[in-house]
């Protein structure tokens, strides 16, 4: 298990909660920091005990609200003594994780492959109210699940984005294997860099709250009408138009839908 340590309450006392409820339930905040293995690390200039190349923190159930956590890491490079410092904005109920790393260790990717069960999938499909005549893009595809099931029961266009290219050839191989190659489109691209204005009349994402915020630009150029989901994870403060709880055999999924014009308000 990774849950190698247990932040103390009295850390989140330096941290400063905004809107607090009584009435709303308190949930975790679990971050997960990826850095050099021999890195030391502090949270909140608390040094933790923790060590290894991948490290989890779960906090105590929190009331509702915004929390900002300092993380520090120190470690040595070829280049002498490196020290990281990253500020993270969580909720309670998030999940989020963050790379320390020096460049040259870091993997391609933003965010690890973690497929959608295909209960979500189905869900989030439904929630979109997906009909022939939608183009659904998939910000990091994966096994290009998504876009393969809504041309398989919608019979509408999607295209599957991904930076890491197994997923790209994992991607293709599910469209053959479905025969939908003549509605979906699978692209090796670092989701970063697309142009959203054009295109898509709904947009899926798995990402993490963070790259969620990292997005955003690109997603307040979606035209009106234009249908945003995110599995998991919310989008900044923005309050969603739509939310659904899919239960599941791994456990409760939530999903979010925005409209583009909320977005663009926000
Ligand atoms: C959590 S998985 C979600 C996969 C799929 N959307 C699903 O719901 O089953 C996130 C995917 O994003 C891809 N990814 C991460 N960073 C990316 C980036 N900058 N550009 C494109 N794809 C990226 C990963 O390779 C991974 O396949």
């Amino acid at each position: 298990m990774w849950r190698n340590l247990i932040l103390a309450t009295s850390l989140f006392a330096c941290v400063i909660p905004v809107g607090r409820s009584e009435l709303e339930p308190r949930k975790t905040v679990t971050i997960e920091v990826y850095l050099p293995e021999c890195a030391r690390l502090w949270i909140e200039g608390h040094e933790t005990k923790s060590r290894g190349p991948k490290r989890l923190f779960v906090s105590p159930p929190l009331p509702p609200g915004k929390y900002t956590y300092s993380i520090t890491a120190t470690y040595t490079s070829p280049d002498g003594p490196q020290t990281v410092t990253r500020l993270i904005d969580v909720r309670p109920g998030d999940f989020e994780s963050i790379d320390l790393r020096p460049a040259e260790m870091r993997p391609i990717t933003d965010v690890e492959y973690e497929p959608t069960p295909q209960k979500v999938v189905d869900a989030l499909l439904q929630l979109a109210k997906v009909n022939r005549q939608d183009t659904i893009w998939d910000l990091g595809c994966g096994d290009g699940r998504i876009p393969v099931t809504a041309a398989r029961q919608y019979g509408c266009k999607a295209t599957g984005f991904d930076i890491d290219p197994d997923r790209v050839k994992d991607s293709i191989t599910n469209v053959r294997q479905n025969g939908v190659e003549r509605l979906v489109t699978i692209e090796q691209r670092d989701i970063f860099t697309l142009d959203l204005s054009k295109g898509p009349t709904i947009v899926t994402l798995y990402l993490l709250p963070h790259l969620n915020a990292k997005m955003l630009p690109q997603l307040r150029k979606l035209p009106p009408g234009t249908r945003v989901i995110s599995v998991a994870h919310r989008m900044a403060d923005i309050k969603p138009d739509e939310q659904i709880v899919v239960e599941t055999e791994l456990g409760e999924f939530d999903v979010y839908l925005w409209k583009a014009e909320t977005l663009r308000a926000n």
